[in-house]
């Protein structure tokens, strides 16, 4: 055998490949199965003679024998006893070495000393075990229950992982005592050495550790000073906004909570994204004018010029704001009041604003509130999550740098309600004296104090301003203005405003009252002088445009013809109102955008006496139609309306829905007046417009609006119009050149207004309004 010892008792799996090998182990297969195991001295010799090898060996037994398909053979022999080999016959024919074997017997008294040798090698053993992974720990269990010290001296040995010659040595002494104790020396040195190798292992584990754990420090140290570093830019950061907000000498409560968040900043890593809404937060509460206010101008006749010179008219507001600046001057301190103007589109609602901003010298802001329909843009959202902002309140108050701002908060009538919440509550608390004082903003947090702000409102309409709300306000009503006032207007305020705009100096266009006339009758139908000055501004372009080409000698006087040449095919026809005639008469609505007139017809028709009415007509107008309807029925008689009428005929009422609808009880005398008309085929009068609501016995009762009806009559060209007798209080609102070309009439009852507008008094008694024949 090459490199290796078998003892006897061990079983030993073998590779045998050398052909005289495989030949000996079949002829042992033939006989006992008994073969004589030697190794060799030198590993490399292939055909080893009798010098070659070891004179002692091993006598085994062969357990199995496999061949290979390659020829070799893999055994598997069991050690028997130690033999020494005495004389080799080589039998050349059949080609194996032949061994006449002196078996050598060993047995061996177990002494104490012998014990406790065997005890010492089983301990050593175990050690050994320990350290040399390589061997199974079974075998160390097995070993105990091992009674023959030779037996057991030779499953230790044969377990060694020594050298081969060190094998063959403990194979050669046959003493079993003297086996076991070189065994234990072996173990003893074997042990050092394993414990060494052990030790240098782990030293250069450790060493390796070591530059791992170096690097990991220095990687963390790193890590740390960047830190630090950052840190300290922080530090500084917070030393500055410690000092502004010093410097800002907020309000106690603002002064708190401000530092309560610096002190939260700083425990925060820099740049986390709850750092930055505190950011914002602390941003809003350095940037609000906590202290900053204006000092109001309270020289009158300057404040009087000032409005005159923006507005023309207008009056009612102008006296109310000069009657606050002086009681301001007497009293010295005082709430704001909440102003709100109520009118039509473009009558200068916002724009007064603005005006009287500049008038009292203080700053102006503007809230439009047209579509706010959540509670939270006004009052903010909590600074719960990121890019939540204040709400527009104090947006507005930032932007005016000062807490006592002239504060728009226009068309309030246009704000909604729905599932987040009712503005209009938030606003009430914006405005009311009580509250205001330290209003809560939800992302401020701290109460800010509104109570010095001069709040203006603007609404088209009141009806949809909430009632809560309404208490609070001084309503100062705007009305549409008439046709000299849009001259006026037009020539003292908006066409040297828009030509200024594009760049054209007073001097270069002129623009006489005929052209300017045309400009309003053909351009524009509105109560207020928004798309009059959008025409303006069109006339200023298209000239500035030829002046861009050619530079002019002389001023540019406008003619109606360059009105039509420059403004285009007029959007609104010269032609009036249709004419009154049997069965049609004009009625008078006021809407939220001004004045207008209503052509009211009547069709009757062989039926039932039914009545339809048509044209988008609200509930309430439908009902003072029919109030009408028995009015008349029950008074036929006056008027020479056979009973028979009312069975056999159809009436037909139809409003035209013109731009905008409208309700409301004002156009009740007007219908019944085309109904009569066209019962008795009696045209109504042309040029007459009349308003009023009717009771059920023919009274004619106050309606709102007059001037604004006023002014629509006279647009649309009419001459004479019939006005309750309840309303003589408003003629006065009624600017001057109205009156002057529109007869204005107070009439009490529906039969004064019939004998007006059909001459129906003149009625022959008995005289027979010609019948319709029933179909
Ligand atoms: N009396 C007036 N004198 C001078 N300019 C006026 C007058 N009335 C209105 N204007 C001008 O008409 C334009 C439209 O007015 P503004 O925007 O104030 O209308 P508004 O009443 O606020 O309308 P809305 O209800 O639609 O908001 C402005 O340029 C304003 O200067
Ligand atoms: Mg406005």
């Amino acid at each position: 055998m090459r490199d290796l010892v078998v003892f006897p008792r061990m079983v030993v799996p073998l590779d045998v490949s050398r052909v005289k090998s495989v030949k000996a182990l079949e002829e042992a297969m033939a006989a006992q199965h008994l073969v004589f195991v030697a190794s060799q001295k030198k590993t490399e010799i292939e055909d080893p003679q009798e010098d070659d090898l070891f004179q002692i060996g091993t006598l085994a037994k062969i357990l199995e024998l496999l061949k290979m398909p390659n020829g070799q053979l893999k055994i598997l022999v069991e050690g028997q006893s130690r033999g020494k080999a005495l004389e080799f016959r080589s039998i050349t024919n059949k080609g194996y070495t032949e061994v006449l074997v002196d078996v050598l017997a060993e047995s061996i008294e177990r002494t104490p000393e012998v014990q406790a040798l065997m005890r010492q090698a089983s301990q050593l053993f175990e050690q050994y075990i320990k350290l040399n992974r390589r061997i199974s720990i079974e075998t160390s269990v097995s070993l105990n229950t091992l009674e023959d010290p030779a037996h057991f001296t030779d499953v230790i040995a044969g377990n060694l992982l020594i050298k081969m010659s060190d094998k063959q040595v403990l194979l050669e002494i046959l003493n079993p005592e003297e086996r076991l104790e070189r065994v234990i020396e072996i173990l003893h040195s074997e042990i050092e050495i394993l414990n060494l190798e052990r030790r240098i292992h782990n030293r250069v584990r450790t060493q390796i550790e070591k530059t791992q754990k170096e690097y990991y420090l220095n990687e963390q140290m790193k890590a740390i000073q960047k830190e630090l570093r950052q840190k300290d830019d922080s530090t500084k950061d917070i030393d500055e906004l410690r000092e502004k907000i010093k410097a800002a000498q907020l309000p106690t409560e603002a002064a708190e909570a401000a530092e309560k968040e610096v002190g939260r900043l700083e425990k925060m890593m820099p740049f986390s994204p709850e750092s930055t809404v505190i950011r914002t937060y602390l941003d809003w509460l350095l940037a609000l004018p906590w202290n900053a206010v204006s000092t109001d101008s309270l020289d009158l006749k300057r404040a009087q010029a000032i409005l005159d010179e923006d507005h023309y008219g207008l009056d009612k507001v102008k006296e109310r704001i000069i009657e606050y600046l002086a009681v301001l001057k007497l009293v010295k301190k005082m709430k704001g009041p909440i102003l709100c103007f109520v009118g039509p589109p473009g009558v200068g609602k916002t724009s007064m604003g603005r005006s009287i901003a500049r008038a009292m010298g203080r700053q102006f802001a503007k809230m439009a509130l047209g579509g706010v329909r959540d509670e939270s843009e006004i009052r903010g959202h909590r600074r719960t999550y990121i890019g939540s902002l204040p709400g527009r309140v104090i947006q507005s108050i930032r932007k005016a740098k000062t807490k006592n701002p002239v504060l728009l908060l226009d068309e309030i009538d246009k704000m909604g309600t729905d599932w987040r919440g009712d503005p209009a509550a938030a606003l009430l608390e914006v405005l009311d004296a009580e509250q205001n004082k330290t209003f809560m903003d939800h992302f401020l947090d701290v109460g800010f104090d509104l109570s010095q702000v001069f709040f203006i409102c603007t609404a088209n309409t009141l009806a949809s301003i909430p009632s809560s709300l309404h208490d609070r306000l001084e309503i100062i009503r705007f009305s549409g203005y008439t046709e000299e006032e849009k001259l006026r207007i037009a020539h003292n305020h908006l066409l040297p405003k828009q030509l200024k705009e594009h760049g054209l100096e007073a001097q270069d266009v002129l623009v006489p009252t005929d052209a300017m006339r045309a400009i309003i009758r053909d351009y524009t139908r509105e109560a207020g002088v928004r798309s009059l000055e959008r025409w303006i501004a069109t006339l200023c372009r298209k000239t500035a445009r030829s002046f861009a080409d050619t530079p002019p000698a002389e001023p540019f006087r406008v003619t109606v013809k360059d009105v039509r040449r420059l403004l285009g095919v007029p959007e609104y026809s010269t032609e009036k109102a249709a004419d009154n005639k049997v069965g049609s008469s004009t009625g008078l609505a006021w809407t939220e955008h001004g004045g207008e007139t209503l052509a009211i017809e009547v069709a009757k028709m062989p039926g039932k006496g039914k009545l339809f009415l048509t044209g988008k007509l609200g509930d309430v107008m439908q009902e003072s139609a029919h109030a009408a309807l028995s009015f008349i029925r029950s008074n036929a008689k006056k008027w020479h309306i056979k009973e028979s009428f009312f069975k056999t005929q159809d009436y037909h009422i139809h409003v035209p829905e013109g731009a905008t609808p409208k309700d409301g009880p004002s156009a009740g005398t007007a219908i019944a007046t085309a109904l009569v008309s066209a019962m008795t085929n009696r045209p109504v009068k042309r040029k007459m417009a009349m308003t009023g609501e009717i009771t059920l016995h023919g009274r004619v009762l106050a309606i709102g609006g007059l001037k604004e009806k006023s002014i629509a009559a006279f647009r649309e060209g009419m001459d004479t119009m019939l006005y309750p007798e309840g309303n003589q209080k408003d003629l006065e609102e009624i600017p001057e050149d109205i009156k002057n070309h529109l007869k204005m009439v107070p009439v009490k009852h529906m039969e004064q207004v019939l004998s007006l507008a059909l001459g129906a008094k003149g009625l022959p008694a008995g005289r027979q309004v010609p019948s319709q024949r029933p179909s």
